[in-house]
């Protein structure tokens, strides 16, 4: 078949594979357990998902507003109002099938072919074909397991270039589950600024982070330069709404206006009874979101504690999301010379996934959801522990 060019630009979701394929010795009757999950192990709230039976019961069935009913984007402005303090009006609003959708409707908008973008390591494995995507060229900023995927001003000014554009944060990150302080991410913004340097700062994870220092938004800098910086955001882990498929983006009104033509164009409107379980979520009050991030807290303390004792492993301690990123590049040897054969080993013998930091930028690492109960964590870890030091 004659196909397009662009595809060879694009590999398969790494993360989505590596379930697939625990999925499958699953259905094969394989006791596995998958520690390569990228979502809340929660129902979503009851008092959301009655919305959306509600919205079905009186028809809310039909297309809607492309960026969102008003109620939602009202909402969205209400929540930035509440959570940060930020004044942002409808206009400034759009929401998308999910995240993922806003991103790529973001880098369309904002990127031209040739651009550079500087992408952080490790990053969210989409970033770099999303890029690659629209045409532009991700440009990878190191960081290390030593430094705690901490991203210096000094590795940003090493990976400038005469065509960098684009700097895509990501806090709290996925897969690093690094949280930069208000502190450290106004040193960052006030540097992308003075280098004419736009900012998208994904912030999907942002209710996720367990220790109040390190709770921080890109939004408090927005008003300031609404037209250099764009956050984005999602119900998906907040208020595990993952299929939901309800993201949003907070960006400059003309900003705004192009993303709603171009998805206009591809998608219409979002989902409308997504739509109003999302007005719910986010005019209710927010304690629904407490007890599972004090759950996930309870297992990154559990989970790091534990990995942190094992002997040949750097793990830095996230302050947010639900990963852990450890370098276990000290245990390689000849029954599993790499991080994909590590995983598949571990697969094999401790029948638990986990993702290769390939996926992420990092060869060196592996990444550990522990968006699983409290019991599977701990049985999982031990059968990790035991084929790794039995
Ligand atoms: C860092 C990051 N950004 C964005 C997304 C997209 O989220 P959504 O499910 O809302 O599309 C994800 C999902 O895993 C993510 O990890």
């Amino acid at each position: 078949m004659k196909l397009a060019n662009r595809l060879s630009r694009v590999k398969p979701s790494a993360t989505l594979a590596v379930n697939a394929k625990a999925l499958e010795l699953k259905n094969r009757g394989v006791d596995v357990i998958s520690l390569a999950v990228g979502e809340p192990d929660f129902p979503t709230p009851p008092h959301i998902a009655e919305a959306a039976k509600k919205a079905i019961d009186e028809h809310f069935t039909r297309y809607t507003a492309v960026a969102g009913i008003p109620e939602i984007r009202a909402g969205i402005c209400g929540y930035y109002q509440k959570v940060h303090g930020v004044s942002a009006k409808n206009e400034n609003v759009i929401i998308g099938n999910g995240g993922k959708q806003c991103l790529y409707n973001l880098l369309l908008c904002l990127l031209n072919e040739g651009d550079d973008v500087l992408i952080p390591v490790p990053y969210w494995t989409s970033y770099p074909d999303m890029a690659a995507l629209v045409g532009a060229n991700p440009v990878f900023v190191p960081s290390s397991a030593e430094n705690g995927y901490r991203i210096s001003l000094g590795a940003l000014d090493a990976s400038l270039t005469p065509k960098t554009k684009l700097l895509l944060l990501n806090s709290p990150s996925n897969p690093s589950g690094v949280s930069y302080s208000q502190k450290e991410l106004d040193t960052i913004i006030r540097w992308a600024m003075e280098k004419d340097i736009f900012i998208i700062a994904d912030e999907v994870y942002e209710q996720l982070v367990y220790d109040e220092k390190y709770q921080s938004s890109a939004s408090k800098l927005w008003e300031q330069y609404p037209d250099k910086i764009a956050i984005l955001n999602a119900f998906s882990k907040s208020f595990a709404m993952t299929g939901w498929r309800l993201g949003f983006a907070l960006a400059h009104k003309e900003l705004i206006t192009e993303m709603t033509k171009l998805q206009g164009q591809i998608t219409s409107s979002i989902c409308s009874i997504s739509q109003k379980a999302g007005v719910t979520a986010l005019t209710s009050s927010y304690d629904c979101i407490l007890p599972m991030r004090e759950a996930f807290k309870r297992r990154r303390d559990f989970a790091y504690a534990e990995i942190s004792s094992w002997k040949n492993i750097l793990c830095p301690k996230p302050e947010g999301a639900f990963y852990l990123f450890p370098d276990v590049s000290e245990l390689f040897c000849e029954k599993y010379k790499n991080a994909q054969e590590l995983c598949s080993y571990l697969l094999d013998e401790a029948k638990v996934a986990v993702m290769p930091g390939d996926a992420f930028g990092l060869p060196n690492c592996i990444r550990i959801s522990y968006a699983v109960s409290d019991e599977t964590l701990k049985k999982a870890l031990t059968s990790i522990k035991k084929s790794l030091y039995d």
